[in-house]
């Protein structure tokens, strides 16, 4: 098979905004209790940060982390979490029906902020509470000192303010599960109070509304524009979250959800822009997908985990190599949509549906879905390429046709190279790719990343955990002028890489 792709370096979609290559730490499982935290462990210092998992963290690249939920924030009393660590309460979390102690809260997690390179994304409880609480902590976080929240801070040992400048307000208020689940009337009216709240502090912050928990909630995408309507002058971004999963073994269809999350993508903006006209407003509402991955593999062993206890083994899906595609697939989708997507988190980072994996008390190591975000963080900061891509198709029960090519071509401002990411999506014939690259001098092949196996469910454990690992590979990528080709192995993950 044959895909040709055809980029000129004046034809751009857009930057990418670095804080697309997030990711999301929930009071969730294993994420905090096992994951990030653990005093005791060998590797743990001693404040209790499991430096193995930091190390890990640090290879992603994460410039922001959402927290602390997520389901979570929509009962929790934040207020809480501070304090000595032996006087705060354990609270019932009715979210994941679990116990949490709270020796873990809000200024360990920006101290862990500052040794992970990472930056804060903060959620607000608007399922229990509104106005007064996240009032309260913006003040706790970002007020310099004088006042009742910002001075308590400072005794609780945190002298200069955290200055969080990005803020959810709620989650998921959209979802009949979540602790204060409202209508889009109801949350919307409450959003923009507390949304001006906040502003009359400090105008500068970002804020984030939710949209839907999903694209196939009956209240889609009417719930955006309700909300936008009522919330419009208040907000910065709306959110979007989808989980992805393989539940039928049809791979081919799973292959091809990064199409259906283009086209949610592409509502969404749809109905910004709709509500945008119809206030006759200047500003445009830009998108936080700020929840995706796949998740489903740890469905049926969630339901027989032993409620009200500590960091109990939620979510704890074992990614496979197919997996690793779907994220590859969806990672470049989001960054395809540069002009309108400004943030997205992986959700989650650590043992709960995440890319990095611990035993307690023992090791940690990178799942199948570690790499493409990696590569995807490493090579994938800079100005996306206006591809016109020709590739066969193959049809797909929920997305119509589907590309057997999926790739993105990213130009590095500052070394004028380019880098194309390159998905395969055939489960049995070579793809040979044909780029013409327009505009470009001299370019060469630096590197030839790939990812591939020959089962597509082989996963990585604590026992083997390099089953699957991407590999340096020598020439399958060849370039002369401006005219690149590539042989793309049948399900295979690429990463070529042209310098100057
Ligand atoms: O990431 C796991 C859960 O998925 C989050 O708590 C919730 O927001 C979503 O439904």
């Amino acid at each position: 098979m044959k895909a040709k792709v055809y980029g000129d370096k004046e034809y751009l979609i857009g930057t990418v905004d670095d804080r697309v290559f997030g990711s999301f730490i929930e009071h969730l499982g294993r994420a905090v209790y096992g994951g990030i935290y653990e005093p005791g462990h060998p590797k743990a210092d001693k404040r209790g940060f499991r430096q193995d998992v930091i190390s890990l963290i640090k290879e992603l690249d994460v410039p922001i982390v959402r927290y602390p939920g997520g389901n979570y924030v929509s009962g929790f009393n934040w207020e809480d979490s501070i304090g000595p660590a032996d006087k705060r309460p354990r609270r019932l979390d009715l979210a994941w029906r679990s116990v949490e102690p709270n020796t873990f809260g809000l200024d360990e997690f920006m101290k862990w902020t500052k040794e992970a390179n990472t930056q804060a994304m903060m959620a607000l409880n608007l399922g229990t509470r509104g106005i007064d609480a996240a009032r309260n902590l913006v003040e706790y976080c970002n007020h310099p000192g004088g006042s009742y929240w910002s001075d308590l801070r400072k005794a609780n040992g945190t002298p200069d303010p955290y200055g969080i400048k990005l803020w959810n307000l709620g989650n998921e208020m959209d979802g009949p599960w979540q602790v204060g689940h409202k209508t889009a009337e109801e949350y919307g009216r409450l959003a923009n109070e507390v949304a001006k709240a906040i502003k009359l502090y400090d105008k500068n912050l970002e804020l984030v509304l939710c949209g839907s928990s999903h694209n196939q909630m009956p209240t889609f995408p009417g719930w955006e524009a309700t909300v936008l309507e009522e919330a419009y002058d208040s907000v910065d971004y709306i959110s979007l979250h989808n989980y992805y999963g393989n539940r039928d073994g049809d791979l081919g269809n799973f292959l091809g959800c990064s199409v259906g999350m283009d086209s949610f993508i592409k509502s969404v903006v749809a109905t910004c822009d709709f509500v945008k006209a119809k206030k006759r407003s200047k500003k445009t509402i830009n998108l936080s997908f700020d929840e995706w991955n796949v998740w489903f593999h740890s469905n049926d062993a969630d339901r027989n985990v032993e409620p009200w206890t500590v960091g109990p083994p939620l979510l704890e899906d074992v990614y496979t190599f197919e997996d690793a595609l779907v994220v590859g697939c969806l990672m470049l989708t989001l960054m395809r949509n540069a002009d309108r997507v400004k943030i997205a988190c992986l959700a989650q980072l650590v043992n709960v549906i995440a890319p990095i994996m611990t035993e307690n008390g023992g090791n940690a190591w990178r799942q199948t879905i570690f790499y493409p975000f990696m590569h995807a963080s490493k090579f994938g900061r800079g100005t996306v390429l206006n591809l016109k891509v020709d590739s066969p198709v193959y049809d797909t029960k929920q997305y119509g046709a589907v590309p057997y090519l999926e790739t993105l071509a990213v130009l590095d401002p500052l070394s004028k190279g380019i880098t194309i990411f390159a998905v395969n999506r055939s489960q049995n014939e070579k793809l040979e790719l044909e780029g013409v690259f327009s505009g470009f001098m001299g370019l060469r092949v630096a590197e030839h990343i790939e990812m591939t196996h020959p089962n597509h469910l082989a996963v990585n454990t604590a026992k083997n955990p390099n089953e699957v690992v991407p590999k340096v590979v020598m020439g399958k990528a060849r370039i002369e002028k401006d005219h690149l080709s590539a042989v793309l192995e049948p399900l295979s993950w690429n990463v070529i890489r042209l310098n100057m």
